[in-house]
């Protein structure tokens, strides 16, 4: 397709999605033509064919804007495509969710890590004995920023196998995929920048935002196919984007994993904006299938994307062991290392090597993902029996999570605190959103073996759901 028409297409679908409104002033030309990477005389080609086609009206001395009655598809789009929040205030509730978790006696749905009795603990234990016992005394020095390394080289070499060429000088060890998402932060955005996030995203990557005093876009997601590409590159054009924090494989809490099609596109578009990509991939070694995940990062050649990562979901959360692949950042983020938490626990970094030399992780990890697939499909058929047709199951392959849509006019966190008191926890939509827009959903850990006790503690919920919408239809 020749590239102005490729631009017509483009436009006409963000003027369709409700990205521009009619009397919208358009890009000026060199800006779209910066944006876009087409040259001047293409974009005012493009522009001068939506003009011959009602699309877009121009003005002298006022370049394009939007035609004042142009016809929209979704006369009112589902949400908004891009919403900009100035102050993200989101802790509280979260710290509240997070503090009732405690409870031992829970059935804790809510959960963000896979069921600890899946972590091969023996093995950890005894890694850590020998780690314990053969540790030198030189070891502080050796385990200062960037880290352990055998540890950095053991993490390129298993990146290799997946054919990501990563140099072990690239990777600097966290304490957990947290610091390296806040470090990777730090290290292009400074408090009142703009981030883009997808639209639900991580509650941690909105804790973070509030946390550096950061101003958050965020962008339409589809449960399935995941950030709507169009919107991407309208809040790129609208707002000084400094980065986005993206998730490409098996996204919490919606479960999607981006093509790779997909994942190429991003990479290049935040490219030529010149926007550094965060990108959160902690869950990419808990595949449905035999085949590993690509990454972001392996589409980027110029050092711009930040790939995080840890062993938290694929190993044991307590260890805090994590990374960030960090291209031309590496060296800030190790100073930024250096003047936050100094350096990455020394006998962790060790026990992670022992673990990784001496035991089979790749055994581990292929009857990891079996036991995930097997409960995850557990749990999902049970709520299949159990909920009406006015809730919209997503449990997309791979991961744990699962993300239900309940009819729009509900609050999950009235279900939240209904079966709270039965002692069954679950994370409500509103930890994964600013603007009160999944109030309706819930994301569930699928991770436990459905056991009696689970079993009940998911017909409990199962019931509430019920009841809210029986109650909200007589109303
Ligand atoms: C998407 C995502 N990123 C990062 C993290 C944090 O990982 P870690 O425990 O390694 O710090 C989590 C944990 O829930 C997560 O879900």
């Amino acid at each position: 397709m020749a590239k102005y028409q490729e631009l017509v297409d483009q436009l006409k679908r963000q003027i369709q999605s409700g990205i521009w409104n009619p009397g919208d002033k358009l890009p000026s030309l060199r800006k779209q033509s910066e944006y876009t990477g087409v040259s001047l005389m293409t974009v005012l080609h493009a522009y001068q064919l939506l003009e011959s086609q009602g699309w877009v009206v121009s003005q002298a001395r006022s370049g394009y804007r939007v035609a004042p009655r142009v016809k929209t598809k979704h006369v009112q789009p589902p949400h908004a495509a891009v919403s900009s929040i100035e102050n993200v205030d989101i802790n509280e509730f979260i710290f509240e969710v997070l503090q009732a978790s405690k409870n031992p006696q829970l059935v804790n749905f809510g959960f963000a890590y896979p069921s600890p009795d899946l972590y091969p603990h023996h093995h950890v234990t005894r890694a850590f004995s020998s780690a314990a016992r053969n540790m030198p005394i030189s070891n502080t020095f050796n385990n200062l920023p960037p880290g352990n390394e055998q540890l950095r080289q053991l993490i390129a070499k298993r990146y290799a196998a997946r054919g990501v060429e990563i140099s072990p000088d690239e990777i600097v060890i966290t304490a957990g995929a947290l610091e390296a998402l806040n470090l990777s932060l730090q290290a292009c955005a400074s408090a009142g920048d703009w981030i883009v996030v997808e639209s639900p995203t991580f509650y941690g990557a909105l804790q973070s935002l509030q946390r550096l005093g950061l101003k958050v876009l965020s962008v339409r997601t589809d449960p399935v196919t995941g950030i709507d590409i169009d919107s991407l590159e309208s809040a790129l054009q609208t707002h000084p984007v400094k980065a986005c924090w993206l998730m490409s494989n098996h996204q919490n809490p919606l479960g999607f994993t981006l093509t790779d099609e997909k994942k190429q596109r991003i990479v290049e578009i935040l490219n030529r904006y010149n926007v550094a990509l965060i990108e959160d991939d902690v869950y990419s070694e808990l595949y449905a299938g035999s085949e590993p995940m690509t990454s972001m990062k392996m589409y980027d050649h110029t050092g711009n994307t930040m790939l995080c990562s840890s062993f938290s979901k694929s190993l044991i959360a307590g260890l805090r062991i994590g990374w960030v692949v960090a291209g031309k950042r590496a060296l800030d983020i190790q100073k930024l290392q250096l003047m936050s938490t100094f350096a990455t626990s020394a006998p962790i970094q060790m026990t992670l090597v022992h673990y990784l030399t001496s035991r089979n992780y790749e055994l581990h990890l292929k009857q990891l993902r079996k036991k995930l697939a097997e409960r995850k499909n557990k749990v999902t058929e049970r709520l299949r029996e159990q909920l009406p047709q006015a809730v919209n199951i997503i449990s997309q392959k791979g991961g744990y999570f699962i993300w239900l849509e309940l009819p729009k006019q509900l609050d999950a966190t009235d279900i939240y605190h209904a079966v709270l008191k039965e002692n069954v926890s679950i994370a409500p939509g509103k930890m994964f959103g600013l603007n009160d827009q999944y109030n309706h959903c819930i994301r569930l850990n699928a991770s436990f073996e459905l056991d009696h006790q689970r079993m009940r503690a998911l017909d409990i919920l199962a019931s509430s759901i019920v009841m809210q919408i029986n109650g909200a239809q007589t109303q």
